[in-house]
């Protein structure tokens, strides 16, 4: 039986047990009429009751990333119980569940579950016929001449942001980037989306928002909270809170606008606009407080976190900081960058696209196996919880050799052309790709470009760089630095 490899000996008595009861004798059997058992990627020991969660919650990047450095890029873990969960990490894994055998994988893990209170039936969380249909009618909204129309508002709210900065650079104070960065990503949101600041008068619009997204990413790696998240505990009334403040907000611009019937020329107006080519109905209001909140959510940390982590990247490596700065000041000779600079900037998109390589916002990406199925030559059965990382598979050394090594190189277009596709997938990929790349490329290289131009950053002494697991992934303490501002 050369083809047993795993838990042999245990096989090996429930085959002659199983073919003694039917008479049929050792020398019978072979390979071609044993009934197959499942082949499950390798599976680490766990606990007999507890299995891995307690690891796994601690800290699941750290924890996965063990696993697969130690049995390769499949695993089969056991939460709790009976409860397992399958990390698939390689790029033939994300091709088959994002791209290949799309249908079969849904949004209804556990962890998308507890968003629901939050986003509702949004893109990011429905499925099926509605998600394709909400797909179609959304998609125009982020074809790239509208993005490009949002040009002028990213990069003057930029420019306000680093003409903030000046009285900390005369008083020789750090500031927290990553709380920077998080301000005007969601000013961005609030104007490109519905024409509204959501940072100054409705500042409470922006807390109730940290709230919600940090205490959901809090429970989504906890067991059972896809039944727990609603509870009155004091933690779960406060989301409620926050929640129906947001809820509140959105109605009443959603009103407002449908009453004045007006066209501001952002992201609602065409989400009010939009009918289905074949049925011509609209969304109901529900439907466009789904759409809005999770274009809000899922829009600006995401973008948020990808600068941070970029500066973060550049003030350890000046020579690269260099090199970028020489390209801006080159390309744009002090004026203000446009979207039509943006092609002559490929030096700012590689240093982009090389720290989402190593800090990607969405590090993970989870669907359910509806129907079972064979991945990687795996067996992976019927209602499986799936995860896959980009940041793990951003670190497999066949694809990316010294893989902890900031090197924006690796995004020269022949390199690009020599890797599988699915071996870099910030933004997902197949049919759920991220609808926002365009938008959150274009305002990360215009806001990155801007930065370089004007200021000088670096990190504040003893600052220890630390990974916080949220929604997305932070840092843990922020990002203090100080900043110059250049002539
Ligand atoms: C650097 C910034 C961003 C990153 C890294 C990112 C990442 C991702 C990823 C990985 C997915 C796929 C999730 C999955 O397959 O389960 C996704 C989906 C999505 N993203 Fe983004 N995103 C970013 C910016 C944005 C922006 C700016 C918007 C909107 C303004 C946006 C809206 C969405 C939506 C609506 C989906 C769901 C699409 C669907 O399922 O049809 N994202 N994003």
């Amino acid at each position: 039986l050369p083809d047993l490899d795993n838990g042999t000996g245990l096989h090996l008595y429930y085959y002659c047990e199983k073919y003694h009861k039917k008479g049929v004798s050792m020398s019978q059997l072979t390979v071609s009429n044993r009934p197959a058992l499942p082949h499950y990627p390798p599976e680490p020991p766990s606990h007999p009751v507890w299995g891995s969660f307690r690891d796994f919650q601690a800290d699941p990047l750290g924890h996965m990333g063990a696993l697969v450095r130690q049995y390769g890029p499949a695993v089969r873990i056991r939460f709790v119980f009976n409860w397992y969960g399958y990390i698939l990490v390689h790029p033939d894994h994300n091709k088959h569940i994002l791209q290949d055998n799309n249908k079969n994988y849904t949004k209804q893990a556990p962890s998308l579950l507890v968003t629901k209170p939050l986003l509702g039936n949004g893109l990011v969380t429905s499925d099926g016929d509605f998600w394709r249909r909400q797909r179609r009618l959304i998609q125009p909204a982020f074809h790239r001449q509208r993005i490009a129309g949002f040009g002028a508002t990213m990069t003057t709210a930029a420019e306000t942001m680093i003409q903030r900065w000046q009285g900390a650079a005369e008083r020789g104070e750090t500031l927290d980037i990553d709380k920077e960065m998080m301000r005007l990503t969601l000013e961005v949101a609030g104007k490109t989306l519905f024409s509204m600041d959501l940072t100054g008068e409705a500042e409470q619009v922006g807390q109730a928002i940290t709230f919600a997204s940090r205490y959901i990413a809090e429970a989504s790696i906890k067991p059972f909270a896809v039944y727990t998240i609603n509870w009155p505990t004091p933690g779960g009334l406060r989301l409620r809170r926050a929640i129906s403040l947001l809820d509140r907000v959105v109605q009443k611009i959603v009103d407002t606008r449908r009453r004045d019937n007006r066209d501001e020329g952002d992201l609602l107006s065409m989400l009010l606009q939009a009918r289905d080519e074949e049925t011509g109905a609209g969304m109901d209001d529900r439907q466009v407080r789904d759409e809005v909140m999770t274009l809000l959510l899922a829009g600006h940390e995401t973008t948020s976190n990808t600068l941070t982590w970029t500066l973060y990247l550049l003030s350890q490596h000046p020579e690269i900081a260099e090199r970028l700065r020489t390209e801006v000041d080159q390309v744009l000779a002090g004026r203000t960058p446009t979207i039509e600079d943006l092609a002559h900037l490929p030096y700012t998109r590689m240093v982009i696209e090389e720290a989402m390589r190593l800090y990607p916002p969405a590090y993970v990406i989870a669907r359910l196996g509806v129907e079972p199925d064979v991945v990687g030559g795996y067996d992976i059965p019927a209602q499986a919880i799936i995860t896959m990382s980009p940041y793990l598979t951003h670190r497999l050394p066949e694809f990316w050799p010294q893989p902890e090594k900031f090197d924006p190189e690796r995004f020269t277009p022949d390199k690009v052309a020599e890797r599988p596709r699915y071996a870099y997938i910030p933004f997902g990929g197949g049919p759920r790709q991220c609808i926002g790349n365009v938008f959150a490329l274009t305002e990360a290289q215009l806001v990155l470009a801007l930065i370089m131009q004007r200021a000088r950053l670096s990190l504040a002494p003893g600052y220890q760089a630390e990974l916080e697991q949220m929604i997305t992934l932070r840092p843990r303490h922020g990002l203090p630095m100080r900043v110059t501002l250049r002539g």
